[in-house]
């Protein structure tokens, strides 16, 4: 009988803040490289010593991380060098990183020593979504997003969206919900229509943009365990930013 083909383990390592459909991209692409993804999530200090303070706590971090479903282990508290020690100390056969280069605070490719070593794969970096830029979008965004958005802006955002065919995490966080409850879509193909136990603020014209699942009675309220918000990570980001 055939020889069965030893599992290649591939590790992957960042800071994964404020998680996006780039970072979930990137670790999809590592994990067809091999068949068992492992991703090393830098801790608190570390970024803030690298690169600033970090918009998401570690905990919330490796949450994120655990979450996405191409990810079968993550280590928390992974060095921010990547090293051929931690590589071993994790039976990876290498590692993958985006086609962007990351520096050490002294200006070193932390991937140096795996490079050299020839146990570095690279990924295409998704164009277009960024923390920096996420980060800079939630900032402008603070007044809007309790208010219709129909700015061109949205309208870029919701066609790349479309084009895509992903629903960008982050995405679906900055989103109002309401566009999803179209009335013939809620009609012809929605049974339950869920809400957190967040506030229900009305449309700009004062109704109830839940009104008409309510009215059909299938509207529940969902407990999502977490008290974040979007004000919430606005807030961190003004506190982050008065930081430096
Ligand atoms: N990455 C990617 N595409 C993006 C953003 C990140 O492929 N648009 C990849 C990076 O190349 C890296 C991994 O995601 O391999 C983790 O990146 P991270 O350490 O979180 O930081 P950044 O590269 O700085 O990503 P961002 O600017 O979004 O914070």
């Amino acid at each position: 009988p055939e020889k069965r083909r030893r599992r290649i383990r591939v590790w992957c390592d960042g800071c994964y803040d404020m998680v996006h459909y780039g970072h979930s991209n990137q670790l999809r692409q590592a994990k067809a490289m091999g068949d068992y993804l492992i991703v090393g999530v830098h801790t608190d200090s570390e970024i803030s010593k690298h690169k600033g303070p970090p918009v998401f706590t570690q905990e919330e971090r490796y949450k994120m991380v655990r979450a996405i479903k191409w990810v079968d282990e993550v280590v928390q508290g992974a060095p921010y060098v990547t090293t051929l020690e931690t590589l071993d100390k994790y039976n990876c056969d290498f590692c993958v990183h985006g086609d962007d280069i990351t520096l050490t605070v002294d200006g070193k490719d932390t991937y140096e020593e795996v490079k050299k070593s020839g146990r570095y794969r690279e990924c295409k970096r998704t164009q277009g979504v960024s923390t920096t830029d996420l980060v800079g979008r939630m900032l402008l965004m603070t007044k809007a997003h309790h208010s219709n958005i129909d700015t061109s802006d949205y309208q870029e955002h919701t066609d790349n969206f479309g084009k895509l065919k992903v629903k960008p995490f982050s995405w679906v966080c900055l989103t109002k919900d309401c566009w999803l409850f179209d009335f013939l879509l809620l009609n012809r193909f929605v049974d339950l229509v869920c809400h957190g136990k967040t506030e229900i603020y009305p449309d700009k014209d004062g109704s109830d943009p839940y009104a008409e699942p309510r009215r059909k009675g299938i509207l529940r309220t969902v407990d999502s365990g977490n008290s974040l918000t979007t004000d919430a990570i606005v807030q961190r980001i003004i506190k982050n930013r008065l930081l430096f």
